[in-house]
């Protein structure tokens, strides 16, 4: 399966007139990315076809409905875009998109993407460990957590009004959270470049988390001592945490968490039992030793 995986990546690619990344050249969404295979990658399941990938979203700067990203994000201009790092660095600093797109191969890597909703995917997304692009940044020893705020501008993001969000939307991630290689910072999926509404043109995928700790569209990382404040923790606290671990065990108020529904498939086999942290227990349930991870949910 994991070989027909890959075969359906490739024959989606060669299906669709892609542009070529080349040295110099300007990236858009839909721009074919150069990959190579990463030792990372989930095995063994069905991925989401493209059409549920970009057009079941949450993005709410464009709307509430799942539908909204595809509908109103491909007014977003994704060129020029910059990355401000801030805060607890050697010196602040501000890295251009396509200096990012080449800082470190880019690699096919297949995550399940379990969102709090109780729905999940698999998603064959492009990008590095955020731990590369992190010690470019050369955070300070103080630094323990690291902020993702992304972009917000009332002319192109017609949900900004839609919404009471603390905009812009802010997530973060303790320092040894977002150093674990699992943590991807991401650029594209399907062996092309981010669609607008999946997060172009860069987002942050935690694969063991809950899909809204994976910012979409990120303008500035900021460095922190403190824990930085969420969007969704600031609009619902007790829904909402900042660990938000994938937990069977650990109910949303309005969400059982110990079945989910696999976004595309038949009905009859769409309803499966959640994984503890999505699945990925071995690479970061040590992260979280000593932890009551009902407290820190
Ligand atoms: N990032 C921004 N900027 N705005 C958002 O509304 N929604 C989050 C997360 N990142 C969100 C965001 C939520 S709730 C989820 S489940 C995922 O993005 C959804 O990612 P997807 O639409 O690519 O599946």
């Amino acid at each position: 399966m994991a070989a027909a995986g890959a075969a359906g990546v490739a024959a989606f690619a060669g299906s669709r007139i892609a542009r070529i990344l080349e040295p110099g050249s300007s990236v858009h969404a839909g721009t074919k990315l150069d990959t190579i295979k990463s030792p990372l990658s989930t095995t063994g399941e069905d991925l989401t076809p493209y059409q549920y990938i970009t057009n079941y979203n949450n993005f709410y700067e464009f709307g509430v409905e799942k539908s909204d990203p595809a509908k109103y994000a491909g007014r977003m201009q994704t060129r020029p875009w910059t990355v401000t790092v801030e805060g607890l660095v050697s010196k602040p600093k501000t890295f251009d998109i396509d200096t990012l797109l080449k800082l470190r191969p880019q690699e096919d890597r297949v995550y399940r993407h379990r969102c709090v909703e109780a729905w999940s995917m698999v998603i064959p997304w492009v990008g590095y460990s955020l731990s590369e692009f992190i010690k470019q940044c050369e955070p300070l020893g103080k630094a323990k957590f690291v902020q993702f705020l992304t972009l917000a501008d009332r002319k192109q993001m017609p949900g900004l009004s839609q919404s009471p969000i603390n905009w812009p939307y802010s997530e973060g991630l303790r320092m040894d959270e977002a150093m674990n290689p699992l943590a991807l910072l991401c650029f594209g999926l399907y062996g092309e470049t981010l669609p607008n509404q999946d997060g172009a043109p860069i987002r942050v995928v935690v694969p063991w988390k809950y899909g809204f700790k994976s910012a979409k569209s990120i303008v500035k990382v900021r460095f922190v001592e403190k824990q930085p404040h969420t969007a969704w923790n600031d609009q619902s606290p007790d829904e909402y945490g900042f660990y938000s671990n994938v937990n069977p065990n650990v109910d949303h108020p309005r969400w059982s968490q110990k079945r989910e529904r696999r976004i595309g498939e038949p009905v009859f086999k769409q309803y499966r039992p959640t994984l503890m942290f999505n699945g990925y227990g071995d690479q970061v349930a040590s992260l979280y030793n000593g932890m009551d991870l009902r407290r820190y949910y």
